[in-house]
């Protein structure tokens, strides 16, 4: 196949960062997705409805003229999340809520330590038809880094599960088999986003030959068995796992760095790199569900209208692009080919 055309897709999980750097972000993302779930992890972190209102208000802001792109606000959980909170949410337009145990990942300082003191939460979200979405890893020193979703699986997720039959849980940027199996087997509440890095890359193309920072994300890239796991199911058409880039932009001085940031800026590129995926796997026709379908009917929205075409023709990930503060980032993939191209 040379071109395909798919219904306009979204983006189930991204973060846009906020300030200057939205100009850059928001456009990267609009130019092909129409909506995206904007994830609430800014230093102070979106805990209240005014705070995602006027986060909405500066991404709108920032998107290009003539684009109708929207974003899709998400509250941030913490010990402090009330009831009252979850209501305002809802009432303001947020239509979900993040869970990120304490520490797991960037700006996660202010999460949740106990997760079973938001089972109240948990109940009014279901109450008001908010999904829950979660960054399923443990953060205990004592348990290894690669076995920290498997862990968050067994201890937390299995439970929360059980519990809450009329509450939507997306599992975010799932890693590892076991992931798979859980959600495949889970009832039809519960589904999972992949990104394009988990799909493309095992932890080899972290370590081997070198550190390579900018294949540097959470939950860590895992073992070539596991990325088999996610390409099978992706390959499969479930519509319980959908598209969510967790593009996460940081400047190249954080990523390359004694102690580098987590995330991979992958908003260019992304689309591209699913469609490569799913060519290389003999599954291109599963991939409108994938992108376009399946995330919205799980979230209880319209597909898009419109359509886009990506081509087959190869192009290179450029190696920098220069941030509106003047610095520089590395996006996803630099330097590297992509076989396939949004047509303009
Ligand atoms: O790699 C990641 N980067 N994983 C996350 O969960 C957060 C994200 C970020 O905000 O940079
Ligand atoms: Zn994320």
């Amino acid at each position: 196949m040379q071109q395909i055309t798919l219904r306009t897709p979204d983006d189930w999980h991204l973060h846009f960062r906020d300030g200057d750097i939205l100009s850059e972000t928001v456009a990267a993302t609009a130019r092909c997705f129409k909506r995206a779930i904007v994830m609430p992890n800014l230093v102070p972190p979106v805990t209240n409805a005014a705070m995602a209102m006027a986060y909405k208000s500066r991404i709108v802001e920032a998107i290009p003229d003539g684009n109708n792109f929207e974003p899709l606000m998400v509250l941030y959980l913490t010990n402090d999340t009330s009831v009252q909170d979850i209501q305002d949410a809802k009432a303001a337009g947020v239509i979900a809520a993040k869970l990120y145990p304490a520490g797991a990942t960037t700006n996660s300082d202010a999460a949740v330590d106990g997760i079973e003191a938001l089972y109240p939460i948990f109940e009014e979200m279901a109450k008001q038809g908010m999904l829950l979405l979660i960054h399923g890893e443990v953060t205990e020193a004592e348990i290894d880094i690669f076995d920290r979703e498997k862990a968050f699986i067994d201890r937390f997720l299995r439970k929360i599960v059980a519990e809450f039959v009329d509450l939507k849980i997306v599992f975010e940027h799932i890693t590892t088999s076991d992931a798979v199996d859980f959600v495949v087997e889970s009832p039809e509440n519960v589904a999972a986003t992949i990104t394009p890095q988990h799909l493309l890359l095992n932890r080899n193309d972290l370590l081997v030959g070198g550190v390579k920072p900018h294949n540097y994300c959470l939950p860590v890239l895992k073992r070539n068995t596991h990325q088999q796991a996610l390409r099978e199911v992706v390959a499969s058409g479930s519509s319980k796992f959908f598209l969510g880039t967790d593009s996460a932009p940081h400047e190249k001085e954080r990523k390359e760095n004694a102690c580098g940031c987590a995330g991979c800026y992958s908003a260019w590129s992304a689309l591209e790199l699913y469609t490569h995926v799913f060519d290389e796997l003999g599954a291109l026709d599963k991939l409108e569900g994938f992108a376009s379908i399946h995330g919205a009917n799980f979230y209880g929205l319209a597909v898009n209208e419109g359509t886009v075409t990506l081509k087959k023709e190869t192009w290179t990930v450029p190696e920098e692009i220069i941030l509106p503060n003047g610095k520089p980032i590395v996006p996803f993939y630099a330097g590297q080919q992509v076989s396939w191209k949004l047509a303009e």
